[in-house]
Formats: C-alpha cells, sequence, structure tokens
C-alpha cells in the first residue's frame, strides 16, 4: 500500500499544473424590479427568440452554485450581460459577480452589443413599458470595475489578464456603442495596436483571446451580424503570435470553427435552454481542452431545464408554423416539429450532419417539397455546413 501511494504521489507531483477556466456568454440578465408582474414583459419574451430571462435569478443563483462545485481559476464572460442594456440589471448582476468573487474566483467581463448605449432599455409594469436608465461606457466599467482592468487608450473597454507566467486571457472588446448600440462588433486599428502590444509582452506564453462577436465565419446565415468587421485584421494579428483559441458568444449557438490552426469557439447562451457554460482546462506543458456543458440540474429549481425547454420549444414551433405559408395544414404540424427539433439540437451543438436519422426522417421527405422555404434554405445551409465536435476540442 505504501508503494502505490508513493507511486502515486510520484505521478501527481509530476502532472503539468493546469489553469481552469469557466466561460459564460449572452446571460442577457434583467432584474426583477423592471417586470415583476407584468404579463406584457413575459408576452415580449413570448415573442423572442427563448430567453428564459423571467428566471434570471434562479440561473444567477446555480451558476454561483456550479462555481462553488468545480472552483475554476476565474470565470470569463463574453457579453450580453444585461437584457436589453438597463441599468438596474448591469447594478444587479455585479452584485452575483461580487458573490462569485466573495469565493475567491475573480471574474472578468466584457460588454457585448447590448449592454452600452442601449437607447431601448424599457422597464415594464403590467401591461406598460417605460424606458429605463441605459449605462454609457463609463458607468459599465464603473459598475463592473471589480470584474475588468482598466481599459486601455483606442481600444473600448479591452483588457488583458497575465494569469501566470504562461497564460495571458485577451478581452476583447470589439462592441461597437459610440453613439448607441449596435449589433455588429468592428475590431480597429486601435485594437489591433493594443492587442499588438499584449502579445508581445506575453511572447512565450499561451494566449487566449476572447470576444462578443465571432471572430471567423461559422455559418453562412446571418453572416454579417456574427462576424465582427475587421475580422481578417484580428485573425493574421493572432495568427502571427501562435495564439490557438478565441472564446466568442454572441450567435446563441454552440458552435466550434477551426481554420488552419486557428479555433473560434462560439458559446452557447447561458440564457436559453441547455444553459450552456464552458470549461477551459490550460497546462503548462501546452495542452488545452474546451468542454461545454451545461448546469447541473440539482442546482436548479426541480423540473426547471425540462420547462426550460419546453419554453423554447413553443416559441420555436409557434414561429415555424407562422412561417409555412402554403403548407398543406396536415403538414404543417409534422415540419414544425421537425425544424423545431433540428433547431434546437443546432442552437444546443448537438446537431450532426453525418447522423442518418435527420434524411432517413420521412419528415424529411415532406420538407424536400418546399425548397423555396426560408425555414428549409437554414435549414439546408446548416446541413451542408462543415461538420465538427461542437461541444469538446482537446490540443496537444
Ligand atoms: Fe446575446
Amino acid at each position: 500500500m505504501a508503494t502505490i501511494c508513493a507511486l502515486l504521489l510520484l505521478a501527481l507531483s509530476g502532472a503539468a499544473k493546469a489553469t481552469e477556466l469557466m466561460i459564460v456568454s449572452d446571460i442577457h440578465y434583467m432584474v426583477g424590479e423592471l417586470y415583476e408582474g407584468s404579463d406584457l414583459f413575459l408576452r415580449v419574451l413570448r415573442a423572442g427568440d427563448g430567453k428564459y430571462t423571467q428566471h434570471s435569478d434562479e440561473l444567477m443563483a446555480a451558476l454561483c452554485a456550479q462555481v462553488a462545485r468545480e472552483r475554476p481559476d476565474a470565470l470569463v464572460v463574453t457579453g450580453d450581460l444585461s437584457f436589453n442594456g438597463e441599468r438596474a440589471s448591469h447594478v444587479a448582476l455585479a452584485e452575483w459577480f461580487a458573490r462569485i468573487e466573495g469565493m475567491g474566483v475573480p471574474v472578468w467581463v466584457i460588454p457585448g452589443n447590448y449592454d452600452i448605449n442601449v437607447g431601448t432599455a424599457r422597464g415594464f409594469d403590467g401591461d406598460e413599458w417605460y424606458y429605463t436608465d441605459a449605462v454609457t461606457p463609463e458607468a459599465f466599467s464603473e459598475i463592473y470595475t471589480d470584474f475588468m482592468l482598466s481599459a486601455v487608450g483606442d481600444a473600448s473597454l479591452s483588457y488583458a489578464v497575465r494569469v501566470d507566467d504562461g497564460l495571458w486571457v485577451a478581452m476583447t472588446d470589439v462592441s461597437y456603442y459610440r453613439d448607441e448600440a449596435q449589433t455588429f462588433g468592428l475590431f480597429t486599428s486601435g485594437h489591433a495596436d493594443w492587442l499588438e502590444d499584449v502579445l508581445a509582452q506575453a511572447r512565450g506564453a499561451e494566449v487566449v483571446t476572447a470576444t462578443h462577436h465571432s471572430l471567423l465565419e461559422h455559418t453562412a446565415f446571418s453572416r454579417d451580424s456574427f462576424l465582427m468587421f475587421g475580422h481578417e485584421a484580428m485573425e493574421a494579428l493572432i495568427r502571427r503570435y501562435g495564439v490557438r483559441l478565441n472564446l466568442s458568444g454572441h450567435m446563441h449557438a454552440q458552435h466550434i470553427v477551426e481554420k488552419d490552426g486557428l479555433t473560434d469557439a462560439a458559446l452557447g447562451a447561458f440564457c436559453t435552454w441547455p444553459h450552456r457554460y464552458a470549461r477551459l482546462t490550460i497546462r503548462d506543458d501546452g495542452e488545452m481542452t474546451y468542454e461545454a456543458l451545461s448546469l447541473d440540474g440539482d442546482l436548479l429549481p426541480e423540473d426547471f431545464l425540462d420547462e426550460s425547454r419546453t419554453w423554447v420549444e413553443g416559441i420555436t414551433k409557434d414561429k415555424m408554423i407562422a412561417a409555412m405559408e402554403g403548407v398543406s395544414p396536415d403538414a404543417r404540424g409534422p415540419m414544425a416539429e421537425y425544424a423545431t427539433r433540428f433547431n434546437l439540437a443546432y442552437f444546443s451543438g448537438t446537431y450532426c450532419r453525418d447522423d442518418p436519422a435527420w434524411q432517413e426522417d420521412p419528415v424529411y421527405q415532406l420538407w424536400l417539397g418546399y425548397p423555396n422555404s426560408s425555414m428549409w434554405r437554414y435549414m439546408k445551409q446548416v446541413m451542408n455546413e462543415s461538420d465538427g465536435d461542437n461541444l469538446y476540442r482537446h490540443w496537444d
């Protein structure tokens, strides 16, 4: 027994040191005081894209519990912190982050396109809505002052964290909100100067970059709103310094693309079923693992995950049916059900192009009869995308 223990100790002491980062994106948190008791707010959500924002506090409580369970070295948040830019939501979310830092886990945030200078930030009261305060970039950095390092020069709210000698994380704020929040992201010459400086200082260490918008093209649909403008410049720059991984969000779909040794891992939206987060393990011998996970069900109220799935399914199916003009009433239900399943699989990162079940399903034949419908064109684009594991990647 003594020999086995000694061997085990030896193996442990010989193991490379590992840093574990937990990542979340697109929390879209909304503080209760801005909507509690409002039917209108629920109707707004019901007409949306499946965000389970009416349960923001339960989700944040579960995230805290998940952090307590996993004890990562830091929590990285890649933008879209608030539902729609409300100051009160930012303030309340910062309190949740303070709880996480209270456990000894640093939190690092960058804004997304729904966070700063959002002119349409609203609150809800019964069947009425009203404009509520948004935040300027200065107010944003004040609210999240404990969860970001001070911004540098001309690169918006970007900052770099030197985790240790072997690892840096470059939190790169490419969201565009100069006068008013825009959907797109933009990598400017100011970002390039700042990032090159970081990369030069970090030479010899692993650098992971993090942005809200995509660095690489993930999908042909909505390309211009997902992919940041100036992505070519950022890609060329970080390739020169050997960066292997960019963390992003924004698409709300769990999707990973790799292009000539550079990977962009877009994390599914935390606010929507299956409530993704990711675990990135970086060892000092260069090995790296990215895993997309979901909150553990036992950390949420009973039936939460089932109800959250039912919520997004119902919303998606209604949208599908509404988009099916010209489809016979008999076919409409099964086709909408198929498209809903397809969409949920794609957004949660579990769609597999090579799974024959999608084509063997008799409803696939029904869809072939509607080649010009926008839903079918979208599904065809997804089916033609290059296939790969969207939940797990490993680098040697
Ligand atoms: Fe978002």
